[in-house]
């Protein structure tokens, strides 16, 4: 690491504004340190609670090389970004994490499924198609999971092809096959892992998703499982990130299947959307555990305070522009809910505009009222 501010704090930078680099500023500002941001939109999320924003696309090199001037580390909260002018600061000497090496890896789903595959690590069985010809799928068996392999997020690059009457859904992008997996649960486990190889893994939550928009609609911490099994997905998560060679923080998204098994699914090199539980019901939050992993500090223990749940704030359809919130005051009279509001500036139909975080002794308590708070609060717009 290079220079370091008067304190002795490392200097973050944070290529992407939105949402994650928002909640990683608010914890490296509770530790004081100086936090620069760089995203097209003035005024983005991450911007109110930074010292500086860069305002720029985050392909511009200009714009990149002055972020990571004024920044000892420098990390991101999207993944899909240009790795080619990142790899080039890196060569200069910016430390940039997780690495852009590490990240093209996961940019493309393909090369990721076969590197975790290639590790040991269980995966759906998936196939490459060059052509998403009914004989290619075919070949491979329905039904099916046709993915993109780059730029899908929340379910957008995803299509479910039951049978050969489903191509018309058939995805036109370079892409591959992927076995139906029978879910029973989808689960998730967070992953720290420092630059000096120290790792931590928090415990394995619930993905509960949304049947409209393919978005995860509740994470429930702990999730509902068997010790054998929770022990089993930690492990598994463990030996994903260490096999990743990674640095930071990942969310491991995994499948357990009706039969008890449990299947890697994806791979996000940030803190991810299942980990927002971490802010007020672990001991250290995935935020502030992702700075203290690339800033090379010690991690802090990943415990469970209490059980929580936590529901996504979703824009309602039918609905774009300012947002405005019903509902508000009325779930803060809810015990043990914390709301979070992003500071987007307009809504539009399913987008991610805030979550709110419930954490009671019981789970199935937290639950009932973090579905009582859904109920109650709708993302608008004036
Ligand atoms: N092989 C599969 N079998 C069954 N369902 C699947 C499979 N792959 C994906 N899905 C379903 O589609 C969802 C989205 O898939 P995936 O996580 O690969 O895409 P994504 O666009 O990156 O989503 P996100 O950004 O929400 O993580 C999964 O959470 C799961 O519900
Ligand atoms: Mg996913």
């Amino acid at each position: 690491m290079r220079a370091k501010d008067i304190n002795g704090f490392p200097r973050l930078g944070i290529i992407g504004g939105g949402q994650l680099a928002k909640m990683m500023a608010q914890e490296a500002k509770k530790m004081g340190f100086f936090v620069s941001v760089l995203d097209p939109t003035p005024g983005c999320p991450a911007s109110s609670v930074s010292d500086l924003q860069v305002v720029g696309d985050f392909y511009d090199e200009e714009k990149l090389e002055e972020l990571v001037n004024q920044s000892d580390v420098t990390t991101y909260d999207l993944e899909h970004i240009a790795t080619e002018p990142l790899k080039r600061l890196e060569e200069k000497g910016h430390a940039i994490l997780p690495s852009p090496r590490l990240l093209e890896v996961i940019q493309d789903k393909l090369v990721q499924k076969e590197m975790l595959k290639k590790a040991g690590i269980p995966v759906p069985r998936f196939m490459k198609v060059e052509q998403n010809s009914l004989d290619e799928f075919k070949k491979f068996g329905f039904p099916l999971v046709q993915k993109a392999r780059k730029g899908g997020y929340d379910g957008r690059g995803v299509a479910v092809i039951g049978s050969e009457k489903d191509m018309a859904k058939a995805l036109l992008t370079e892409s591959y096959a992927e076995e139906l997996v029978d879910i029973e649960k989808e689960l998730a486990v967070m992953v720290a892992r420092s630059t000096e190889g120290q790792v931590k893994c928090y415990p394995v939550v619930e993905m509960i998703f949304d049947e409209r928009a393919n978005i995860c609609d509740m994470v429930v911490a702990p999730a509902r499982i068997e010790k054998e099994l929770e022990q089993k997905a930690r492990e598994i998560a463990t030996e994903v990130v260490k096999a990743l060679d990674g640095v930071g923080v990942f969310g491991i998204e995994m499948f357990l299947d009706r039969k008890g098994n449990i299947l890697v699914n994806e791979v996000a090199p940030r803190p991810h959307n299942s980990g927002h539980y971490t802010i007020e019901a672990c001991l250290t939050s995935q935020f502030e555990q992702h700075i203290r992993a690339i800033c090379g500090l010690p991690l802090g223990s990943t415990k469970l305070l209490s059980p929580a749940a936590m529901v996504n704030l979703l824009g309602e359809e039918g609905y774009e522009g300012t947002p405005w919130v019903e509902g508000f005051e009325e779930v803060l009279s809810i015990e043990g809910l914390y709301f979070h509001f992003y500071g987007k500036k307009t809504t539009k139909p399913f987008r991610k505009m805030g979550h709110v975080t419930v954490i009671d002794d019981d789970v199935e308590k937290a639950v009932e009222k973090a579905r009582r708070a859904k109920e109650i609060l709708k993302v608008k717009a004036r």
